[in-house]
């Protein structure tokens, strides 16, 4: 089966009941996304395809033949790493790492959502053109991936500097 993965053509042969979370780590080596709860709880393992974020623990790679898949490996760039990745060393969004890549994918698609005028729970004008990613629609928007390690200050602060409101007017949101 045929994915571009990265940027890159992949051509892998796999048994059709793989997720595509194993497709990435055990077949492909790729193991910036992590396997957390395995069933679709904690974001852990949350990739981009053509864009859009998923758990890819809950997706079934045959699924996903002929798409553009992105892990957290795909993220940075030969210029340096993605400025998500710099807001999360600025703001330790992070303890242990393993939620990281998930949390990034996730923002990056997130951020686009917002850019898309796609509402959440929380959005208040379903009709508003433009969305503004203040402290409740970032909450809500992340609420699919879960930090065992408590770091959600820092993560919250290093999405508002890259997509949002400034820290200091999240905290004040909050
Ligand atoms: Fe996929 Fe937890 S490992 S959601
Ligand atoms: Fe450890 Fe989030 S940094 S789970």
């Amino acid at each position: 089966m045929h994915f571009t993965i990265n940027g890159q053509a992949v051509d892998a042969e796999f048994d059709p009941r793989t997720s595509l979370l194993d497709l990435l780590r055990d077949h492909l080596g790729l193991t910036g996304s992590k396997k957390g709860c395995n069933q679709g709880a904690c974001g852990a393992c949350t990739v981009l395809v053509d864009g859009e974020r998923i758990n890819s623990c809950l997706a079934l790679a045959v699924q996903y033949e002929g798409r553009s898949i992105t892990t957290v490996e795909g993220l940075a760039s030969e210029e340096g790493l993605h400025p998500l990745q710099q807001a999360f060393v600025l703001h330790d969004g992070f303890q242990c790492g393993y939620c990281t890549p998930g949390q990034l994918c996730s923002a990056v698609a997130m951020a686009d959502e917002v850019a898309r005028g796609v509402p959440s729970l929380v959005t208040a004008d379903l009709a508003a053109e433009a969305i503004a990613l203040d402290g409740d629609e970032l909450r809500e928007r992340m609420s699919g991936n879960l930090c065992r390690c408590g770091a959600y200050n820092g993560i919250v602060a290093a999405i508002a500097e890259t997509f949002g409101e400034r820290p200091e007017r999240m905290e004040a949101a909050a």
